[in-house]
């Protein structure tokens, strides 16, 4: 009874993820990209490159209805530690109402400076980021691996993930590394994930 009960329940959540996701495609399918929110399963892979431990936060692009702010917590990360940059003001009050210690920022993850404001200079563990990059121009997505790269130590990872067949961050454009990362078949459309790192130098 009581497992009937919840089942329900995360059935009723994950018609709500889909149903605000939807709307919110609806009101702005440029930036929101898909109609359906990523799989659990291309969220946990995303989340699997981050270190709880490294002593940093973690920055999450583009959470939408948080499917994989979930999975990122699920790593061990804490509420406090992660920032949650998002566009759509629907999403951001829905992402506050759901995880109240997240440090959700309302803004433009293309101008990371002013998004992010007092955190401008903070330095982060890891970048997670779903925002849809295919929809902008190249330069424009260049210019923003970048800016995200000078904000996590060399070598850690921004995992993005992608419908193409391509990176949508080609490699040769500036001081970046593009490594394939997973495909995952389970999702609606299939996925692909790149992973963008500074080179260590010296
Ligand atoms: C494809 S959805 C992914 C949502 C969620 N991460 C998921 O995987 O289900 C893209 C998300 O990026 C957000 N977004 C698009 N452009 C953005 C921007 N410039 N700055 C911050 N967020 C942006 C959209 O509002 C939307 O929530």
């Amino acid at each position: 009874m009581a497992r009937s009960h919840s089942l329900k329940r995360t059935l009723a959540e994950k018609f709500d993820d889909e149903l605000q996701f939807f709307k919110g495609w609806i009101d702005r399918p440029k930036t929101v990209g898909s109609i359906v929110p990523t799989s659990s399963i291309t969220a946990r892979k995303m989340a699997s490159i981050v270190d709880p431990g490294s002593g940093l936060p973690v920055l999450e692009v583009g959470p939408g209805t948080g499917v994989i702010t979930r999975a990122i917590l699920a790593r061990g990360v804490k509420p406090e530690n992660l920032y949650a940059l998002e566009y759509s003001p629907e999403f951001v009050r829905h992402l506050r109402r759901l995880y109240p210690g997240v440090n959700v920022i309302e803004g433009d993850a293309f101008n990371l400076s002013a998004a992010l404001g007092d955190h401008r200079d903070q330095t982060f563990d890891s970048v997670v980021s779903g925002v849809p990059l295919l929809n902008f121009p190249v330069a424009q997505r260049v210019a923003y691996v970048e800016s995200l790269l000078d904000r996590i130590p060399a070598g850690r990872p921004i995992v993005q993930l992608t419908y193409g067949p391509l990176s949508p961050i080609p490699p040769g454009r500036g001081d970046y590394t593009v490594e394939h990362f997973h495909f995952v078949v389970r999702n609606i459309p299939p996925t692909q994930l790149w992973i963008y790192r500074r080179r260590k130098h010296g």
